[in-house]
């Protein structure tokens, strides 16, 4: 208290609002900002008093979190280093909603998971999910209203809903019982949407329903789920939800579905399923994220006011379960989970009408909405929703986030020259990694041209960084090198003899198999 004495003097008050500084930090207290390094995620520096600010829930009314700005300025970046430092920091598992397969690469480098729907992984949306059948039929009925024209034909809707129940009751399943098991303690198998399919065609056959055409349609509309090749949500799963939440980073491919659609009926089951664990797990006392969602762009499911993105996000908070939400358009989040974020990180965002909206539901001085309109790559205001009303601003600026570098390496993939029984040896490598510098500097030394240095970093990068090592030892050989030093070259990587012989033996296979087709074209193909 300022040596115990207070000294008392005539102050305007236009005066004392000049020196806002002093009333108005600019930043929130240290405190807030730069909690404990060992319960929080460092994001950066603060961009007026560079004080590190480690990101933590424990002062803001949740823990979700919004990630907005312009394409470029740095959401999905954000969203990896956030990942990695919560499975460092907290041991949290993600979950990475991922549309277009845009994260995959990554999730791979840093030794996640990939769950690829579409691409050999199945998801039967009958399956329970730890729910009643009654429940889970509700659900599903949501969801296809959510994602097909059912809602507009209530006959329609009555008799899918009505199929989907007999499904489940002639796999002996009881419609208000969350025990899967029949007399004996055998594992009930859940029916899957062809077997909801088969059963209207039977009622259809029997000829005697009074207004056929609903039938047909009803029919029609389910069955574009349960074609073969198309029918990925109407085969028993082989996509465990353990699988999904608990094995520390796992990235839900869903690029390889073939529509908008599917995609959708991909997140919205798996986020179902994930809403009904969370329930059942109950509360925990934790330090720390159990489980963090990221959804990027995923506008068609976080828009819906009774999503159940918006119940993970009302009701995450006491199970430590965490959502990002990532979008160029803030206003494509539905209010009801934008009013549910703790945190808002405000990357560059230049339209005026996003501007507006973002003003006005965050509340932040004109000031700020100038800053965050001259925003560079990386930098962010942040909002925090503080528990209290506070004396200090919801809104600071972060100088940069300071996140992982971009990937170095690239990699040469055994895939093709392994046996079976190597691939499934988890002790056997499956691809060798150079950092990129390196790889430039071993290929000069066997002597391969600057020129043709670049057209292989090129191939490269735009392979995602990873060639096929046989394909590669074809663009050697065209380069002019010897299989003496392309040998040497591979040793040199760390490949053993016998794979190395197992290599030639393939190069001279495929470069029979291409006749006169060119190898970089290959490459970019495969
Ligand atoms: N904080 C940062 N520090 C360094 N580089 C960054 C940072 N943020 C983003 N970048 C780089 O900027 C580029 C664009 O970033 P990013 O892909 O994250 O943008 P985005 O907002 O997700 O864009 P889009 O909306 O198109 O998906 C990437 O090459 C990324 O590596
Ligand atoms: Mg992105």
């Amino acid at each position: 208290m300022l040596g115990g004495k207070v000294k008392i003097s005539k102050v305007s008050n236009k005066e004392v609002a000049k020196r806002n500084i002093l009333v108005h930090p600019p930043e929130p207290p240290l405190s807030i900002i730069f909690g404990d390094p060992t319960n929080g995620i460092f994001i950066g520096r603060t961009k007026i008093l560079h004080v590190p600010f480690y990101w933590s829930y424990e002062n803001v009314t949740n823990p979700h979190i919004a990630v907005v700005g312009i394409s470029g300025s740095g959401k999905s970046y954000f969203i990896k280093t956030f990942l990695l430092r919560a499975s460092f920091v907290w041991n949290s598992n993600g979950l990475i909603i991922d549309w277009a397969g845009e994260y995959r690469d990554w999730v791979k480098e840093t030794g996640g998971k990939i769950i690829a729907l579409g691409k050999g992984s199945f998801l039967n949306i009958l399956d329970l999910g730890g729910m009643k059948p009654y429940d889970r039929i509700k659900q599903v009925m949501r969801t296809l209203e959510l994602l097909t024209d059912i809602a507009n034909y209530p006959e329609q809707r009555r008799l899918t809903e009505q199929a989907i129940e007999k499904a489940y009751v002639k796999n002996k399943f009881r419609m208000d019982s969350k025990d899967q098991k029949d007399e004996i303690g055998k594992l009930l198998l859940p029916p899957t949407l062809k077997d909801v399919v088969k059963l209207l065609e039977e009622q259809a056959s029997l000829g005697n329903y009074e207004f056929p055409a609903e039938m047909e349609n009803a029919i029609y509309r389910l069955k574009q789920f349960t074609k073969s090749g198309e029918d990925f949500f109407a085969q028993q799963s082989s996509v465990s939800l353990d699988e999904l939440t608990t094995s520390g980073l796992v990235d839900l491919d869903l690029s390889g579905l073939p529509d908008e659609t599917f995609r959708a009926l991909g997140a919205l089951t798996i986020l179902q399923f994930i809403k009904e664990k969370m329930r059942a797990t109950g509360w925990a006392k934790e330090k720390g994220l159990r489980l963090i969602i990221a959804m990027d762009e995923a506008w068609k499911i976080a828009k819906e006011e009774n999503s159940d993105a918006v119940m993970i996000v009302r009701e995450g908070r006491k199970y430590n379960f965490g959502i990002i939400v990532a979008s160029q358009n803030p206003t494509d989040i539905s209010e009801a989970i934008f009013s549910n974020v703790g945190t808002t990180f405000i990357l560059k965002v230049k339209f005026e009408r996003f501007l507006d909206y973002l003003q006005g539901t965050l509340n932040f001085s004109n000031y700020m909405r100038n800053e965050v309109s001259k925003l560079g790559v990386g930098q962010a205001a942040v909002n925090m929703a503080f528990h209290a009303t506070s004396q200090y601003p919801s809104t600071f600026l972060v100088d940069k986030i300071e996140g992982e570098e971009p990937s170095k390496e690239y990699f040469l993939e055994l895939g093709s020259v392994l046996t079976l029984k190597q691939k499934r040896d988890i002790n056997m490598a499956k691809s060798v990694s150079f950092l990129k510098e390196d790889f430039r500097r071993k290929v000069r030394q066997y002597g391969v041209t600057e020129e043709k240095i670049e057209e292989v970093s090129k191939l490269f990068e735009k392979s995602n960084r990873h060639i096929d090592v046989v394909s590669f030892v074809i663009l050697l050989e065209r380069y002019g090198l010897s299989r003496r030093n392309i040998s040497d070259f591979l040793k040199d990587s760390g490949i053993d003899d016998i794979t190395i012989i197992n290599i030639f033996g393939k190069v001279d296979v495929k470069k029979n198999e291409l006749g006169g087709r060119d190898i970089t074209q290959v490459i970019l193909e495969e």
